[in-house]
């Protein structure tokens, strides 16, 4: 067994025995984080108890590991998550979701906090991803394949599951709360897009632009879990709005529709 093999059994294992298995998994992004609370009968692990995960730095990420009931349903919720800009590989950042996929995950949701490229939108606006543009010159499946999870070469046509958009198209509407939808960029950050890459990504299609998910949903497809991607804009994306963007805006505008976000997730969960 390869050694990143070996971590992700480890994971599971440790997952497992501790908190058990689950066929729904919530990977919470920034400012997000309080959406642990929808859960009730909720547990959760640090991932620094659990061998193999790598260790979350970002600030607005805990990084835990949750398990608890959503509407009858028993949920994994994932409090911090990886990113490229913490400096670690696409392989190990997307060493949770294959840990899901052994503890029986079928269907992932993957939020995040994004900057809104789509002039015509406001901040505040949730968006369902349609699809991807992958900017970040890497790949987690880079490396030798891991045939178990899935092929070599990948069909991404469908990357985000059209049978989940229908569903959270229909939950949205049914509870009155705007989603739009739209193409996700990855940049790799730490820093904000300049305005021109702002442009260069309007120009290529994206309407939201952000430093997370693309490697998530690529491994999770990888597999064949299902995914779907919901966004919050939570600011202009630069050279969009006067003022400069900031950690902080990102945080204050989660929080300010963090109320029917979790309606839409809690809603989509009990749909699936
Ligand atoms: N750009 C990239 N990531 C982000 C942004 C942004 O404008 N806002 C929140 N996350």
């Amino acid at each position: 067994m390869s050694d990143m093999r070996e971590r992700i059994q480890s994971a599971a294992d440790t997952i497992r025995a501790k908190l058990g298995e689950a066929e729904l998994a919530i990977v919470l992004g920034s400012g997000l984080g309080d959406h642990v609370q929808a859960m009730t009968d909720a547990a959760c692990l640090p991932y620094a108890e659990i061998p193999g995960m790598p260790v979350s730095t970002a600030p607005g990420h805990a990084g835990k590991w949750w398990r608890g009931t959503i509407g009858g349903k028993r949920v994994f919720m994932l409090q911090g998550r990886f990113h490229l800009y913490e400096g670690i590989s696409q392989e190990e950042l997307v060493i949770p979701v294959r840990v899901m996929k052994l503890l029986g995950v079928r269907t992932l949701i993957l939020t995040n906090a994004a900057g809104c490229a789509n002039p015509e939108w406001k901040a505040g606006t949730l968006m369902m991803l349609t699809d991807y543009i992958n900017f970040s010159g890497r790949n987690p499946l880079i490396g030798p394949n891991m045939d178990e999870f899935g092929p070599r070469f990948p069909d991404m046509s469908e990357a985000y599951s059209q049978r989940l958009r229908g569903i959270a198209r229909e939950t949205a509407d049914r509870l009155g709360i705007g989603l739009r939808e739209g193409v996700y960029m990855l940049f790799n950050g730490p820093t904000y897009e300049s305005p021109a890459e702002v442009r260069m990504a309007r120009l290529l299609g994206a309407d939201a632009v952000g430093m997370s998910t693309v490697p998530e949903t690529i491994a999770a497809h990888h597999c064949g879990i299902e995914v779907l991607g919901i966004s919050c804009l939570t600011n202009m994306a630069a050279g969009l709005q006067k003022q400069p963007l900031s950690h902080e805006e990102v945080q204050e505008t989660a929080a300010r529709v963090s109320g029917s976000f979790r309606r839409l997730l809690n809603g989509i969960v009990e749909a699936v």
